[in-house]
């Protein structure tokens, strides 16, 4: 019998957007109540580039959360550095030296959203900033995609690993990698079975949907993210991940948020808005996969043993009732719709 209460050790989010400013206060405590600890994505106009630059937008993620009442010790924002070709190696010695910065982050120039001071050829531009990184254990969380226009969208994750994944990490063995949001049965396969110290985050809507999604009775906005959802044969490899006792798949929401007249747009903008039910989405899927107890060991475990952090102390509980996701929730003077919106899911965060 499946159980009607499911307690879980403190999650963390590993891949997060909480934008800036007062789209940030808007959204911010949504994390905050789901998880202890998250993955801050440096994506901001202009990107943070630097120890300083992290130290500062740290600073106003704090603020933000104080004036919704959450204090410093319920949350921690844990900060990393967007990747240009202008990276300094001295940089990633001063964040390696403080415990400010814990991963940079690799946008291909042009991949998604906000990557358009990312890296034009990594091997060739940032080899001196990889070689540090691996000295001083600073992990690469890569967006893994090629970015040729030539290339067919459904392709760039499965293609990324073959032109840029594993020239990488021959060059740079050491070096801890997360495949971030992994989409394909080709990334499942490749980090199960690579050598050294990689891992990978999973979103909820990659383990919930295949693109089909995208184009039920017409197009579907809030279904379009990077990288983009596939065929159905990719979600399940990515449910085989996620839910089995590989180390190396864990949650990442990927949540970004974008007004609702941005994505219900001629030209609408990547990106799925999950913070306000992250669990419960990851829930529904586990659940899906009859794999519900192996939802902790994802969430709350693999992650921060990855990344050489504690594992939380305190829990969460899940019950099993109805929970309808909200239609739109207030983002400073617009609104936003979350994945799913009135749909009903079977979990909810108590
Ligand atoms: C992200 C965003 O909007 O910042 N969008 C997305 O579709 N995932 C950027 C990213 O992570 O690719
Ligand atoms: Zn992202």
């Amino acid at each position: 019998m499946t159980p009607n209460t499911l307690t879980l050790t403190r999650p963390d989010d590993w891949h997060i957007h909480l934008r800036d400013g007062e789209a940030m206060q808007a959204i911010v405590g949504h994390t905050a109540r789901q998880f202890a600890r998250a993955i801050i994505m440096p994506n901001l106009k202009p990107p943070v580039t630097t120890v300083a630059l992290a130290q500062a937008y740290r600073g106003r993620i704090e603020q933000a959360l104080s004036a919704c009442g959450i204090s410093k010790t319920s949350f921690t924002p844990l900060m990393t550095l967007y990747l240009t070709d202008n990276t300094e190696p001295d940089e990633i010695k001063r964040a390696g030296e403080t415990e400010d910065v814990v991963a940079l982050k690799l946008y291909p120039a042009g991949a998604t959203t906000n990557s358009d001071a990312g890296v034009t050829d990594l091997l060739g531009k940032c080899s001196k900033v990889l070689e540090m990184m691996q000295r001083v254990g600073m992990p690469l969380l890569m967006h893994g995609e090629v970015t040729d226009p030539e290339t067919d969208v459904f392709d760039r994750e499965a293609l990324f690993i073959d032109r840029v994944m594993i020239p990488l990490r021959k060059s740079f063995p050491e070096l801890k990698v997360v495949f971030e949001h992994l989409t394909t049965k080709d990334g499942v396969d490749y980090v199960r079975e690579a050598a050294g110290p990689i891992a990978a985050t999973i979103t909820a809507q990659h383990l919930l949907y295949n693109r089909n999604e995208i184009f039920k009775g017409g197009i579907r906005p809030h279904f379009y993210c990077l990288p983009i959802l596939k065929r159905e044969v990719h979600r399940q490899a990515l449910v085989e991940a996620a839910t089995s006792d590989s180390p190396r798949f864990f949650l990442g929401s990927d949540s970004a948020p974008h007004a609702k007249g941005l994505k219900e747009n001629a030209c609408g903008c990547a990106g799925c808005y999950t913070a306000v039910h992250a669990l419960e989405l990851y829930a529904t899927a586990f659940e899906r996969a009859n794999k519900i107890e192996r939802l902790e060991a994802f969430a709350s475990f693999r992650g921060p043993d990855f990344y050489g952090l504690p594992r939380n102390k305190g829990v969460i509980t899940l019950t099993r009732e109805p929970y309808v996701v909200p239609l739109e929730v207030p983002y400073g003077s617009e609104t936003l719709v979350p994945l799913a919106a009135g749909e009903t899911l079977p979990w909810r965060m108590v």
